[in-house]
C-alpha cells in the first residue's frame, strides 16, 4: 500500500506549487474518496483513494514517457528565456517533472524522448550502453572519398577529442548537396556537425531518426507527440536491466 501526502500527490499532478495546492485544500476545493478534505497532511492509498479537485478525478502517474518529433527553433531543456522548450510541447502531460533524455540542437529536428523517469534517462545516456543514435543529415561541402573508413577509425575533433567508431552511410553518392545517416554511440556537444566539420563540411539540416530501440514514426510531424506504446518501454527496460545483451 503506497502512501502520499495530499499535497504532494496534487502537486506531482501538476495542480500547483506546493503553497497553491495547499490553498487548494485549504479552500474546500478537493475531495477524498468523495469528502472534501482540508488537510494537507492527508494520505492518500494511492492504489485505492478516489482523489477529486474542483470535481474533476486526478488519477496518479507516476511515471511518464513520450516520444517527440521536436521541431526546430525549440530547446531542449525544461526552462528558458528565448525559445519554446520541448516540454511545453507535451500538452497533455499530468506530471510537473518531465524533462528530455539528452539534447539536440536548437536547429535540430527528430526523435526525443521526453520522461521523468531519472533511471531509464541514465541508462540510455550512459557511454557505457552504446545506444545507438542515427541521425539523418543533409551537408555542404564534399566529403573525403574513403569518409566511411575514417568515420569507423575514429575522428579527431576540433578540441582534439577523439570519437568512437561510427557508421557513415551516403545516400545520394554524386550529389552537389550530399544526404547521408551516420550511426553514433556517445553524446558529444554537437557531435554530428562537428563530425562533419572535421571531413571539411558543414550540416545544413539534422534529424535524429533513431535511439536504441526508438524509431521515428512517419505519422509523427515536427511538433508533434505520443506516449510510448507497451512494445517500446518493455524493450527500452530490457535495456536498461541489461537483458538485451543476452539476446
Ligand atoms: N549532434 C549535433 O551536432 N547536434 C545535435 O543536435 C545532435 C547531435
Amino acid at each position: 500500500m503506497t502512501q502520499m501526502r495530499l499535497d504532494k500527490f496534487l502537486g506531482e499532478m501538476g495542480l500547483g506549487t506546493r503553497s497553491q495546492v495547499k490553498d487548494l485544500i485549504k479552500k474546500g476545493r478537493v475531495a477524498v474518496n468523495g469528502q472534501t478534505e482540508k488537510k494537507s497532511e492527508r494520505k492518500v492509498d494511492l492504489s485505492q483513494d478516489q482523489v477529486q479537485a474542483d470535481g474533476q478525478l486526478i488519477s496518479y502517474t507516476p511515471w511518464e514517457y513520450y516520444l517527440l518529433n521536436k521541431p526546430q527553433g525549440t530547446v531542449s531543456a525544461t526552462e528558458d528565456n528565448r525559445y519554446p522548450t520541448v516540454v511545453d510541447l507535451i500538452k497533455d502531460k499530468k506530471r510537473k517533472d518531465l524533462f528530455p533524455v539528452g539534447r539536440l540542437d536548437v536547429d535540430t529536428e527528430g526523435l526525443l524522448l521526453i520522461t521523468n523517469d531519472g533511471n531509464l534517462t541514465h541508462c540510455l545516456l550512459s557511454p557505457k550502453k552504446h545506444v545507438d543514435k542515427v541521425y539523418f543529415a543533409r551537408l555542404t561541402g564534399t566529403l573525403p572519398q574513403d569518409s566511411v573508413k575514417r568515420f569507423q577509425d575514429g575522428l579527431v575533433l576540433d578540441d582534439g577529442q577523439k570519437t568512437r567508431p561510427a557508421q557513415l552511410k551516403v545516400l545520394n553518392p554524386g550529389s552537389s548537396e550530399t544526404e547521408a545517416l551516420l550511426t553514433i554511440h556517445e553524446g558529444k556537444f554537437h557531435q554530428v556537425k562537428r563530425m562533419f566539420q572535421a571531413l571539411g563540411c558543414q550540416v545544413v539540416y539534422l534529424k535524429r531518426i533513431s535511439m536504441g530501440p526508438l524509431k521515428l514514426d512517419d505519422s509523427l510531424k515536427p511538433g508533434q507527440y505520443r506516449p510510448l506504446t507497451a512494445k517500446e518501454l518493455r524493450e527500452l527496460k530490457d535495456l536498461e536491466t541489461g537483458r538485451d545483451e543476452a539476446k
